[in-house]
């Protein structure tokens, strides 16, 4: 069912989110089919914005009538120029929520600030185990029997801000890379719409004082 025939079966307050993506856009079509299109899920994906023009997720958000932007790095003098040009698309969106959905660039203090608490992250590990670009690769190396799936606050760091959820995947024998990635982009499917739902329902707390708690009630993390 589209956005349009869906209007009236939809909640009163709307939710928001900017979706930043480089890639393939997988979690980003979860986010589309489980929140956006769902007339009983108040999010709603307002804008989607690339690092690069031939993300294939914009494809998918263009499907979806989604509204896009791109904001390479290469089109500005620096990457505190790029973000400022980014904060701008993303504020005039309304974005009460910036989701990094396999976004592969780092982002400035500015903008984070921009956004204060309102900016999460998706990484395939549980962190803090294998941050970075080769969390798949690594964990296998490593010789681990559990890896997984962490969605966290973004933080200028990279994959270094508090888990909101997380959730772990089983490492199997004879597993390779592309067959551990695929159960858990599986995973990564769910918990980032869930985290979402989350957010949407006004229930992810962050500790101001102590600034790596975050509360999220229990009853409703699965
Ligand atoms: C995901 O595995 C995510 O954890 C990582 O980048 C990947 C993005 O995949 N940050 P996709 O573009 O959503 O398919």
């Amino acid at each position: 069912m589209g956005r349009a025939s869906a209007s009236t079966a939809r909640v009163a307050e709307e939710f928001p989110v900017a979706v930043l993506v480089s890639g393939d856009g997988s979690n980003l079509q979860a986010l589309i089919d489980r929140l956006h299109l769902a007339a009983e899920e108040p999010t709603r994906i307002a804008l989607v914005v690339a690092s690069r023009p031939e993300a294939h997720a914009l494809e998918r958000a263009r499907r979806a009538g989604i509204p896009t932007a791109v904001v390479a790095l290469a089109e500005h003098a620096d990457r505190a120029a790029r973000d400022r040009a980014l904060a701008e698309v993303v504020a005039a969106a309304g974005a009460r929520l910036v989701v990094l959905a396999g976004w592969m660039s780092i982002l400035t203090r500015e903008f984070l600030d921009r956004f204060p608490d309102r900016v999460v992250n998706l990484h395939p590990s549980l962190l803090p185990a294998f941050p970075g670009m080769h969390a798949i690769e690594e964990a296998l190396a490593w010789g681990c029997r559990w890896t997984g799936v962490t969605v966290h606050f973004a933080e200028e760091d990279v994959d270094a801000g508090p888990p909101v959820l997380q959730e772990p995947v089983r490492v199997l024998y004879g597993d390779s890379p592309e067959s551990l990635r695929e159960r858990i982009r599986d995973v990564e499917h769910r918990l980032l719409p869930e985290a979402v739902r989350l957010f949407a329902a006004g229930r992810v707390h962050r500790d101001p004082a102590r600034r790596r708690m975050v509360q999220v009630p229990e009853e409703d993390e699965r």
